[in-house]
C-alpha cells in the first residue's frame, strides 16, 4: 500500500533527460507557430504583439490602465514624469456571473468601474490613452486591432470569442458616457496588451537589457522579443529588417495535440483536464500555475484518502470536492518544515479543513506539494529555456534578463528558488537572469501606451 504513496508522489519527478527532451519539442512548436504555412496547426500560438519597442525613459504623461485576467478587475492612474512613474489604482471584483455571463454584461461592468474610479480622481468625462491588459490569447491585427482567440482561466462570457477586444471596450465607454457627459466625444486610444508584454515593459524600464516577460500566477505565459524576419506569419510590409516584435507565445497551450507532454502527464492531469471547462486546452498551463496546483494536490490526497492511507477515519468537505484546496493552501503547507512543533501547527491547519492528520499524514502531505510544486517549477524552466534560445540566436550570448511575475511567482515558498535552480541546471552556457516585474499590467500596460504614444508623436513629426 506504501507503494501507491510512493507511485503517486513519484510521477511528478521527471529527470534532466526528460526535461532536455520537452525543451527541444518546445522549441519545434515555437517554430511551428511562428511559421506562416504550420501556423493554423500550430498549438503553441506565437502571437505578434506589435509591440517593436522596449520603454527608452523619455516616456511622459498621463495614462489609464486596465486589467483584466483574472478575478479581479483594476483601473490605475499611471503619471510618468522624468523617469518617476506615480500609481493611483482600485481594484474591483468580478464575479463569477459576469465571468460566464454575456460580454456585454462584463464590458458594461468593466465600463462602470472605470467611471467610478474616474469619479474618485475628479476626472469625470475626461479619457486619458488607456492601456488595457487583457490577459487570454487575442490575434492581433496591427496595434490597433486585437480579437479574442479564446477564453481561459474559467471565463465563458458570450459572444466576445473572436470579436475586437478595444472595440468591444469603447462601444461600452461609449455607451456610459455618452449618457453622463455632455458633448462627450469618443477618441479613446486604447492599446490592448497582454500581462506578459506589461510585465516585460514594466521591468525594461527599470532594467534594459529585459527581453522576456513571465506570468506564473493564475495561468502561465511568457512573452519574448523576436527578430521580425524570423516571424513568418506578419505581412512583408510588417517587417523591418535588423527590427525586433514581441511575441506573445501562448505557451500554455504546450501539449494541447503534439502529445509533446503525454509521456510526464498523470492520471491527476488527466483528471483535472477532464474536469476543467476547457478540456484538452492548456495542458502545460494546467501542469504549472497557481488555479491548478492546489488541485492537483487535492487529487492526489483524495486518491490516498480513497484507499485508506490518508486522514483515516475523517471526511473533509473542502478536500472531497473540487477547488476545495488552492495554491495558497500548498504554500502554507510547504511553509511548515518537518519537526514536531511544525507539524502540531499543520495538524492544526488541516483540521480547519474538517480532516484530522497524524504524523505520517503531514509527511505525505508536504511530499505532495513538495512534488506537485518541483515539477511546476521544472516545466516552467524548460519554457525559460526554450525562450532564451532563441532570444540567444537573435542577439548572441547577450545577458538575458526575464521580468516576472504572478501569485505563484510571488508567494509560494519555493517556486521561486526551485525555477531559477532548474533554470540554470538545463542552461548553463546562457546568463538568465529573473527579475521581478513592478505591477507589470498596471504600470507596463500604461508604458506600453506611452511608448505607443511617444512612436506616434514621432512619426507625426
Ligand atoms: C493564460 C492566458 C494568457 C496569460 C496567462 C497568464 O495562459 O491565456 O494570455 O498571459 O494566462 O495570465
Amino acid at each position: 500500500m506504501a507503494s501507491m504513496i510512493e507511485d503517486a508522489i513519484n510521477g511528478f519527478y521527471l529527470g534532466d533527460d526528460k526535461l532536455k527532451e520537452l525543451t527541444s519539442l518546445m522549441e519545434a512548436e515555437f517554430e511551428k507557430g511562428l511559421c506562416k504555412e504550420t501556423n493554423d496547426k500550430a498549438e503553441i500560438k506565437m502571437l505578434p504583439a506589435y509591440v517593436t519597442e522596449t520603454p527608452n525613459g523619455k516616456e511622459e504623461g498621463d495614462f489609464l490602465a486596465l486589467d483584466l485576467g483574472g478575478t479581479n478587475f483594476r483601473v490605475l492612474l499611471v503619471k510618468i514624469d522624468k523617469g518617476e512613474v506615480q500609481m493611483f489604482n482600485q481594484v474591483y471584483a468580478v464575479s463569477k456571473e459576469l465571468m460566464t455571463g454575456t460580454g456585454v454584461q462584463l464590458f458594461d461592468h468593466l465600463t462602470e468601474c472605470l467611471w467610478d474610479f474616474l469619479v474618485q480622481h475628479d476626472m469625470m468625462c475626461q479619457l486619458l490613452p488607456i492601456g488595457f491588459t487583457f490577459s487570454f490569447p487575442t490575434k492581433q491585427y496591427g496595434i490597433k486591432k486585437t480579437t479574442l482567440v479564446r477564453w481561459t482561466k474559467g471565463y465563458t462570457a458570450t459572444g466576445v470569442v473572436g470579436e475586437d477586444i478595444g472595440e468591444l471596450l469603447n462601444t461600452a465607454i461609449n455607451k456610459k458616457f455618452k449618457i453622463r457627459c455632455m458633448n462627450f466625444d469618443l477618441k479613446i486610444m486604447s492599446t490592448v496588451v497582454n500581462d506578459t508584454v506589461g510585465t516585460m515593459v514594466s521591468c525594461a524600464f527599470d532594467y534594459p537589457k529585459t527581453c522576456m516577460g513571465l506570468i506564473v500566477g493564475t495561468g502561465t505565459n511568457m512573452c519574448y522579443m523576436e527578430a521580425q524576419e524570423k516571424i513568418k506569419t506578419l505581412e512583408e510590409n510588417e517587417v523591418t529588417p535588423g527590427k525586433e516584435m514581441c511575441i506573445n507565445t501562448e505557451w500554455g497551450a504546450f501539449g494541447n495535440n503534439s502529445g509533446a507532454l503525454n509521456a510526464v502527464i498523470t492520471e491527476f492531469d488527466k483528471s483535472v483536464d477532464e474536469d476543467s471547462p476547457n478540456q484538452g486546452q492548456q495542458i502545460y498551463e494546467k501542469m504549472i500555475s497557481g488555479m491548478y496546483m492546489g488541485e492537483l494536490v487535492r487529487r492526489v490526497v483524495v486518491k490516498l484518502m480513497d484507499a485508506g492511507l490518508m486522514f483515516v477515519g475523517t471526511t473533509s468537505d473542502s478536500i472531497l470536492y473540487t477547488s476545495g484546496l488552492s495554491t495558497a493552501f500548498v504554500s502554507q503547507v510547504l511553509s511548515y518544515d518537518y519537526n514536531q512543533s511544525d507539524f502540531d501547527l499543520l495538524k492544526n491547519y488541516i483540521s480547519g479543513f474538517g480532516a484530522v492528520a497524524t504524523n505520517e499524514d503531514c509527511v505525505v502531505l508536504k511530499r505532495i506539494c513538495e512534488a506537485v510544486s518541483l515539477r511546476a517549477a521544472d516545466l516552467c524552466a524548460v519554457g525559460v529555456v526554450a525562450t532564451a534560445k532563441r532570444v540567444v540566436a537573435n542577439r548572441g550570448n547577450v545577458q538575458v534578463i526575464v521580468g516576472v511575475d504572478g501569485s505563484v511567482y510571488r508567494r509560494h515558498p519555493t517556486f521561486k528558488d526551485l525555477l531559477v535552480k532548474k533554470t540554470m541546471q538545463l542552461a548553463p552556457d546562457i546568463d538568465i537572469r529573473f527579475e521581478l516585474s513592478t505591477d507589470g499590467s498596471g504600470r507596463g500596460a500604461a508604458l506600453v501606451a506611452a511608448v505607443e504614444s511617444r512612436i506616434h508623436k514621432l512619426q507625426l513629426k
